[in-house]
């Protein structure tokens, strides 16, 4: 269930001192700016009228400025960036995060939007001095049909909350990413993010069924339908998926929630090479149908170093390549069947040398969590270059042998895991200690070889502040104009997350 305001208030008091001495016993991440060298825009600067003026609308307690306290919201998730906000805000309904960004277009002070901070691309934290609008006090649920499974809720409702709401009334969340502890619906409609399941329920331009934001100058665009078809010119709602904060606030979303699905079944395998692992996945839409929800991948390196870090168990031998491949259905033992039925056929075939298949839930979730685990285990040693990039499926695992030869003794592991439903790839490059030189081996080399074989820089996390500079790699100069023109109308003075997704030239 959502929390109360109340109990989140309390939280916040108790949090502030553990999290001083946190980050008085870490050493900070550089400075973004320094770091990448950028210039600060031509915005207006926070003077204690602007601050007054804050308190005046929300309250004392809802408009943070003391150093410490402040300090989270300025750096992301994986340390790598790190702003100078001296000031966060927390609006509690739409109709404050109008008023806010009324008045800082008219001072013309920037400002970014954080969700969850679980971003992995720098797009959540400021650069410089941006207010923060921090969206957790919105985390209203406003209304649940369960005959279609709409859900009306406010930007900050956190995923994994919505899920255990919508769960108790037979329903799910369409999508289940790795981050749903604390990603918030808003942050993943700005982030069009896409998760474990998309191969089953799609992505959120077709999940969410309306939006409601509220642009630059306080306008508060209400496109919050939430019907399966409307076709009454532009598709709106559609500007605000994926754009990361560029171009409005997100406040409210409808979701179309899927049915839970009665029986759930998963199978974890070893697979000899990579090419068999694209002849399984052909067999797997075959042979199950409809009840596919997942077909994922990862490589011996991925796995192996994932469960020597974390002292996790691997359900079976070691193998070249793993393959996990869940269904959602309604029937237990017609999907058991149909899933038990496609690995022996495959394993006398010889695409899976080694399996295990099950439905008991702890198993289930032991094996989710060896995968979930890979992309954030959080405790690799040394630094990890980390990409995320969709590939034509006949090329999905090409780069990581090259890479592979590439940085040669330079890295400590290079590994590929992903989506392979979706032609996503997540490919990791561990080295012991961040250095330019290693990092120019890297990039822009990588981007050049995604864009040679025609797939996408950023299948899923965005484009954010690490990687405006390469968006030219996966989209042409005249799309990247009407980018532009589209900024410039809905936001005249640059103020919404400035530095991030567009680049400064065309
Ligand atoms: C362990 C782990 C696993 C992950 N797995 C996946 C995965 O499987 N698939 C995937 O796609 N991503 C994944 N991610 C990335 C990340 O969780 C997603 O991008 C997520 O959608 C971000 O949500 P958030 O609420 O944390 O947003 P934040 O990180 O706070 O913000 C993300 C972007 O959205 C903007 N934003 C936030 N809220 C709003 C709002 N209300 N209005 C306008 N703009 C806003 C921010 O400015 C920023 O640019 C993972 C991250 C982690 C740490
Ligand atoms: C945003 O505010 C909420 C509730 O007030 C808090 O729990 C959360 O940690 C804050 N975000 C950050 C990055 O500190
Ligand atoms: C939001 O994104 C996170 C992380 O990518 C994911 O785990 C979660 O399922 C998403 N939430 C929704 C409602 O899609
Ligand atoms: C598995 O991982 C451990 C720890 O990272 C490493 O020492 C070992 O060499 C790896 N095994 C193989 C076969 O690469
Ligand atoms: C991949 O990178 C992420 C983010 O840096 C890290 O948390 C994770 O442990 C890495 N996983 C592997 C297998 O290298
Ligand atoms: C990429 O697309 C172009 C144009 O459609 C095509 O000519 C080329 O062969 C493709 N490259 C690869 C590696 O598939």
């Amino acid at each position: 269930m959502i929390k109360p305001l109340v109990t989140l208030v309390g939280l916040l008091h108790k949090s502030k001192i553990s999290e001083q001495v946190r980050y008085a016993s870490q050493a900070l991440p550089q400075l973004s700016s320094e770091k990448y060298n950028i210039k600060r825009k031509d915005f207006g600067t926070i003077k204690s009228s602007d601050v007054s003026y804050f308190k005046s609308i929300l309250n004392e307690g809802r408009v943070l400025t003391d150093e410490n306290d402040v300090m989270p919201y300025n750096i992301d998730w994986i340390k790598n960036c790190r702003g100078q906000s001296t000031v966060v805000l927390k609006p509690q309904n739409t109709a404050e995060v109008s008023a806010i960004l009324k008045y800082c277009n008219e001072k013309r002070l920037a400002v970014c939007p954080q969700g969850g901070n679980t971003g992995l691309v720098g797009g959540s934290v400021p650069v410089f001095d941006e207010i923060v609008l921090n969206f957790s006090l919105m985390n209203k649920i406003e209304s649940l049909d369960d005959v279609s499974g709409a859900l009306i809720c406010e930007a900050g409702c956190i995923l994994e909350n919505l899920d255990n709401y919508v769960r108790e009334r037979g329903l799910i969340m369409p999508l289940d990413l790795g981050a749903k502890g604390s990603c918030h619906i808003g942050g993943n409609a700005s982030t069009n993010a896409g998760g474990l399941r998309l191969l089953r329920y799609g992505n959120l331009h077709g999940s969410i069924l309306g939006i409601e934001a509220v642009k630059a100058d306080g306008t508060v665009i209400d496109c919050l339908k939430a019907l399966k078809k409307d076709n009454t010119g532009y598709h709106l709602k559609h500007l605000f998926i994926g754009s990361e904060g560029t171009l409005g606030f997100v406040t409210k979303v409808a979701v179309s929630c899927p049915v839970l699905p009665k029986a759930v079944n998963l199978g974890f395998f070893g697979v000899e090479n990579f090419e068999n692992i694209l002849k399984l996945y052909k067999s797997a839409k075959s042979s199950l149908g409809e009840i596919l929800s997942a077909f994922e991948m990862a490589d011996f390196d991925s796995i192996n170093s994932t469960v020597q870090n974390l002292k996790l168990p691997n359900p079976i031998a070691d193998y070249p390549f793993y393959v996990l491949v869940e269904t959602h259905g309604s029937d237990d033992v017609h999907d058991g069947e149909k899933l038990s039925r496609f690995l022996s056929k495959e394993m006398e075939s010889g695409l899976i040398v080694d399996g295990t298949v099950t439905s008991e839930p702890s198993k289930m979730q032991t094996i989710w969590n060896l995968r979930e685990s890979i992309a954030g285990a959080g405790l690799v040693v040394g630094y990890v270059f980390k990409y995320d990039v969709s590939i034509p499926l006949k090329n999905y695992y090409d780069l990581v042998p090259i890479l592979r030869k590439k940085v040669g003794d330079k890295a400590l592991i290079v590994c590929g895991y992903g989506h392979v439903g979706d032609g996503n790839i997540h490919i990791n490059v561990t080295v012991p200690k961040y250095s330019q030189e290693i990092a120019s081996v890297l990039e822009p080399y990588i981007f050049e070889e995604v864009s040679k074989l025609n797939g996408s820089i950023s299948a899923e996390h965005g484009i954010g502040f690490r990687k405006p500079k390469y968006i030219h790699y996966s989209k042409d100069k005249s799309a990247l104009q009407l980018m532009k023109d589209l900024k410039q109308l809905m936001d005249p003075n640059g103020i919404l997350n400035p530095y991030k997704v567009l680049p400064d030239t065309v």
